[in-house]
């Protein structure tokens, strides 16, 4: 479990950023942080894997403060993917990457060669490439590879699609989504909220370094003020939801305007056909 208590953060002493966190995570959960630029939600994920430390408060990872756990402990613990996968990258094979994270946290042996031989397989990879002359998308995946290949039971990831096409983003998603069902706890940066709607069971909203909103994704995205007020652009199909009724006032109340995916919409329109043939 991941939980912020009361926590107030900053670079330098003069400029609060997070002005009073509080959040609880729980194992096993896919959630979503959204907001504007500079919200916040960066440095929340800096607090998450001991990269920065509260001024005020506590952020608990299964009831122990950040403060008191040893960074080789925390980076069991987390993996962590960077909003830049360049600032992640450092060996010069991409198996040599692959084996860094074995090697940082002193766990290299026949076992994690095993798995990173897997890895490469499974991502298809070129062993000997160099990491550096990988496109960005491939780079993107080396980055997330070398975090599943440490089965870490918490993986943060900062806006692991920004960047990518369509084909890589759903490669990257489907990844993900394949952690989570093996069982870890995702937390993931967002700004494209079609991926947001499509895989997070839970939103957090940030605006000006305070969570605005949190609550069942669809929930979150269906709200008018913390649309507005985190300037999100909700998914397409919550857009049209909101839209139809007022474009057609007898759709107001129906299950259409309540529609949160693309199969409730297509039923709840299949049955005011029906309703209508009747
Ligand atoms: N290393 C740093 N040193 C000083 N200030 C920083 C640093 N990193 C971020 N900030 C500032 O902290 C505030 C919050 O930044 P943060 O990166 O957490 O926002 P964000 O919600 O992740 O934004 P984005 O969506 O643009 O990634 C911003 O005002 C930013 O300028
Ligand atoms: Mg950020």
């Amino acid at each position: 479990m991941i939980e912020f208590r009361n926590v107030h953060a900053s670079y330098d002493e003069n400029t609060p950023i997070l002005r009073g966190v509080d959040l609880t995570i729980q194992d096993g959960e896919f959630v979503a942080f959204v907001g504007t630029n500079g919200a916040g939600k960066s440095t929340a994920m800096r607090l998450i894997n001991g990269l920065l430390k509260p001024d005020s408060g506590e952020v608990l990872i299964d009831g122990v403060p950040t403060t008191r756990l040893k960074t080789s402990a925390l980076a069991r613990r987390v993996g962590f993917l960077f909003q830049s996968p360049d600032r992640q990258i450092c060996c010069s094979t991409v198996r040599e990457e692959l084996l860094f994270g074995f090697k940082a946290t002193d766990r290299l042996d026949g076992e994690a060669e095993r798995r990173v031989d897997e890895v490469i397989e499974r991502f298809d990879f070129k062993a000997d490439a160099d990491p550096f002359l990988l496109n960005r998308g491939t780079r993107q995946l080396l980055a997330l590879a070398s975090i599943v290949v440490l089965e870490p039971p918490v993986v943060v990831l900062d806006e692991p699609t920004t960047g990518l096409d369509f084909r890589e983003c759903v490669k990257v998603m489907d990844i993900i989504s394949r952690l989570h069902q093996e069982g870890a706890t995702v937390v993931m940066v967002c700004h494209d909220m079609e991926v947001v709607a499509d895989f997070a069971e839970r939103v957090i909203v940030m605006s000006s370094g305070k969570v605005v909103d949190a609550g069942p994704t669809f929930s979150v995205l269906r709200h008018p003020r913390v649309l507005e007020e985190a300037d999100l652009v909700p998914p397409q199909i919550v857009d049209l939801s909101l839209a139809l009724p007022l474009m057609m006032p007898s759709l107001a109340g129906t299950p259409v305007a309540a529609a949160n995916t693309l199969s409730e919409m297509q039923m709840a329109i299949e049955a005011l056909i029906m309703e209508g043939v009747k």
